[in-house]
C-alpha cells in the first residue's frame, strides 16, 4: 500500500514536473484562451498597414532567441545605452510596438498571464502565415527574462562571418547545419539596408573588388540599387523577385548567385550546406524528397526553444514588454 502511494506521488510529481518543465501548445487554453487570436489580429492589422512588418516580426524572433534564449530580453528599453536592444548585432531590428500592442490588449483581458517572449514567438508564426508561408503550432509557456545587457549580444551571427563561424554560432545554440540553411531561408521575405551591402559590393576582395559569388548581371543590378556613396539606409529586397512571399525561391536564388546577403551566399560555397540546399531541388521534389516548408517549421520551432525559461521559478511575466516589473 505504502509502495503504491509512493508510486502515485512519484507519478504525480513526474506529470506535474513535465507540465511545469516544458513548452506545450495551447499553454494558455485555460488561463487566457483569447491570447493567440489577439496576437493574430494585431499582427494582421500591422501587416495590412505595412506588408514588410511580417519580415520585421520574423527577424525579431530570431534576435530574441539568440541572446539569452527566447525570453523577450531584446524588448527591454530601460532608457540606458546598455540595454541589449542597442547592440550592433541587433541593428535594424524592430516590431517592438506590434508586440507591445498585443501585450496591452492581452493584459486588458488576462492580467499577468501571457509572457512577452511567447507573444514574440506567436507573432513570428502569424507573420509567416500572412506571407503565405506554412502554418504551424507554437509551443508556449516561455517566461520573460530579467536581464538585458548589450554585451550579451556580442555573439550574434554577423553578415561577414565565415561559414565556419556561422555553423559554430548555430551549433552553440543547439542548431545544426541544416537548421542554419533553413533558418537563413527566412530571408525569403524582407529587406536589407544598403549599409549591409557596401563591403560585399565594393570592398570584398583587395582592389575594391566585389564578392565573386555574385552573378555578373545581378552585380550590376545590386550596384545600381546600392551605389558606392549612396544612401546606406536605402532598402532592397533580400529575396530578389519574391520578397513578399514566404517560399523556396530564396534557396533558388542562393544556388544561382542571386543571394543578396553575404551570409546567405556563403551557404552555397560550403559543400555541406550546399548539399542541404540542393536536396530541396531533386528531380522528384517536391513530391518525393524533403519538403522545404515542413523542414523550415521543424527548424523554427526548435529555434523557439533556445534557452527558454520555464515554470514559476525562472524569469517572470512582465507587465509591459519594454520594462522589467
Ligand atoms: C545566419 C545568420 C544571419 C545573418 C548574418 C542575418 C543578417 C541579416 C541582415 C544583415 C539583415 C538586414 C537587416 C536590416 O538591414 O534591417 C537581415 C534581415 C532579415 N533577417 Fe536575417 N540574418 C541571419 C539569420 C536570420 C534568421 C535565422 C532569421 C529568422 C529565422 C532571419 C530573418 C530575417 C528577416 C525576416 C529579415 C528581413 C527584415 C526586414 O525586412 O526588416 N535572419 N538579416
Ligand atoms: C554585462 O555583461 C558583461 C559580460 O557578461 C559584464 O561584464 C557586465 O558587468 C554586465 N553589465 C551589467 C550592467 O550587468
Amino acid at each position: 500500500m505504502a509502495l503504491i502511494l509512493a508510486f502515485n506521488i512519484f507519478t504525480l510529481f513526474l506529470v506535474y514536473g513535465i507540465s511545469e518543465g516544458q513548452l506545450r501548445t495551447g499553454f494558455y487554453a485555460e488561463t487566457c484562451p483569447q491570447a493567440e487570436s489577439i496576437v493574430r489580429n494585431v499582427v494582421r492589422d500591422a501587416v495590412l498597414s505595412n506588408p514588410n512588418t511580417a519580415a520585421v516580426l520574423l527577424r525579431l524572433h530570431f534576435h530574441d532567441c539568440f541572446v539569452e534564449g527566447c525570453d523577450g530580453s531584446i524588448l527591454i528599453d530601460d532608457g540606458t545605452p546598455n540595454a541589449e536592444r542597442h547592440a550592433f548585432g541587433h541593428q535594424g531590428v524592430g516590431g517592438f510596438e506590434v508586440i507591445e500592442k498585443a501585450k496591452t490588449e492581452i493584459e486588458a483581458i488576462c492580467n499577468g498571464v501571457v509572457s512577452c517572449a511567447d507573444i514574440v514567438a506567436l507573432a513570428a508564426r502569424d507573420a509567416i502565415a500572412l506571407a503565405n508561408g506554412p502554418s504551424y503550432e507554437v509551443p508556449t509557456g516561455r517566461r520573460d527574462g530579467v536581464v538585458s545587457n548589450i554585451s550579451l549580444a556580442d555573439d550574434m551571427p554577423d553578415i561577414s562571418d565565415s561559414i565556419q563561424q556561422l555553423k559554430a554560432k548555430f551549433l552553440n545554440k543547439g542548431l545544426t547545419e541544416k537548421d542554419l540553411v533553413l533558418l537563413s531561408a527566412a530571408h525569403t521575405i524582407g529587406t536589407t539596408a544598403c549599409f549591409f551591402m557596401t563591403k560585399r559590393l565594393y570592398d570584398f576582395l583587395p582592389g575594391n573588388r566585389p564578392d565573386p559569388a555574385i552573378h555578373p548581371t545581378f552585380l550590376e543590378e545590386l550596384k545600381a540599387k546600392c551605389p558606392r556613396s549612396g544612401d546606406v539606409n536605402a532598402r532592397i529586397a533580400i529575396d530578389e523577385g519574391s520578397e513578399r512571399s514566404f517560399d523556396i525561391h530564396i534557396l533558388h536564388n542562393i544556388r544561382n548567385g542571386f543571394a543578396v546577403l553575404e551570409s546567405d551566399a556563403r551557404l552555397n560555397d560550403d559543400q555541406t550546406t550546399k548539399t542541404i540546399i540542393d536536396s530541396y531541388f531533386g528531380l522528384l521534389n517536391p513530391l518525393f524528397g524533403p519538403s522545404f516548408e515542413l523542414d523550415f517549421v521543424e527548424s523554427i520551432v526548435k529555434m523557439g526553444m533556445i534557452g527558454v525559461k520555464l515554470g514559476s521559478h525562472e524569469g517572470d511575466i512582465r507587465r509591459t514588454c519594454t520594462s522589467f516589473n
